[in-house]
């Protein structure tokens, strides 16, 4: 049975002090409420990363990620973070390919490739994000585009490589938005991401990757998304910020 995953991407908010306070917040309330095969996730800046993996052991449902790691193994790159240094602070996830990442610092599915190989190598589970722009979707090439970001992105990894991955739908439109796929939308969209990897892969490994869905997600709209088949949880973002809105998304499992 695959895992059933929320995740907060806190982007580059919270100084030191307030990430470990959010953090015990969170692991706190959400303790309680994570069983069986289902898990949270604090994607940290990396300054709070060893920190948080220290206050995490204390809760066995909550694991700390990060939001992004650099593709080679290390070398003169001034201000990059190697997905080795991730891995030594204990973090177990690393974000890679978000929107924001393609975005504002050009990062493509060829160097996306690249990242994730690394990750994997280094013993990090990347959570992987794809998802088409507002203008992609306008024009009906979302499918297109996702097959794409999946084809160069991922699916040149080994069976064994990819069962490492959570993948993470976001089109573009809805994150930080405050507008959200439909339920419908969105499952119609992890059905496909499932069945390009059932082509690429088997039906068992399709059936066993956990597929998030991220984009304006809430305690209003979260209910909605993950009654819906193929949708395994949440990557969140502004909600995530709040210890309150996080813990009813979470709740929503149950
Ligand atoms: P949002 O961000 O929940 O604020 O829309 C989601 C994300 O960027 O992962």
């Amino acid at each position: 049975m695959r895992k059933k995953i929320v995740a907060g991407n806190w982007k580059m908010n919270l100084d030191y002090a307030e990430g470990m306070s959010l953090f015990s917040e969170i692991a706190n309330m959400v303790k309680d409420e994570i069983t069986g095969q289902q898990l949270a996730v604090i994607c940290s800046p990396f300054i709070h990363l060893s920190s948080l993996v220290q206050l995490a052991k204390s809760y066995d449902k909550v694991a700390v990620g990060a939001q992004n790691a650099h593709q080679y193994e290390s070398g003169a790159y001034t201000g990059e973070i190697s997905a080795k240094m991730v891995k030594s602070t204990g973090a177990a996830y690393v974000i890679l390919g978000h929107s924001e990442r393609r975005q504002y610092f050009g990062e493509d599915n060829q160097l996306l490739a690249q990242k994730t190989l690394t990750a994997l190598n280094n013993g990090l589970k990347p959570i992987f994000c794809i998802g088409e722009t507002l203008n992609e979707r306008e024009s009906e090439q979302h499918f297109e585009v996702i097959k794409t970001q999946l084809e160069e992105g991922v699916f040149s990894l080994s069976t064994e490589q990819f069962e490492q991955l959570v993948l993470a739908y976001e089109p573009v439109w809805a994150i930080g938005t405050g507008k959200t796929a439909s339920s419908e939308q969105a499952q119609e969209i992890h059905a496909f991401i499932r069945e390009q990897i059932a082509n690429n892969y088997t039906q068992e490994v399709a059936d066993n990757t956990t597929i998030l869905y991220g984009g304006s997600c809430n305690p209003k709209n979260a209910a909605d998304l993950f009654a819906q088949p193929d949708i395994d949880g949440g990557l969140i973002g502004g909600a995530s910020l709040k210890s309150r809105d996080f813990l009813d998304i979470v709740k929503v499992f149950n």
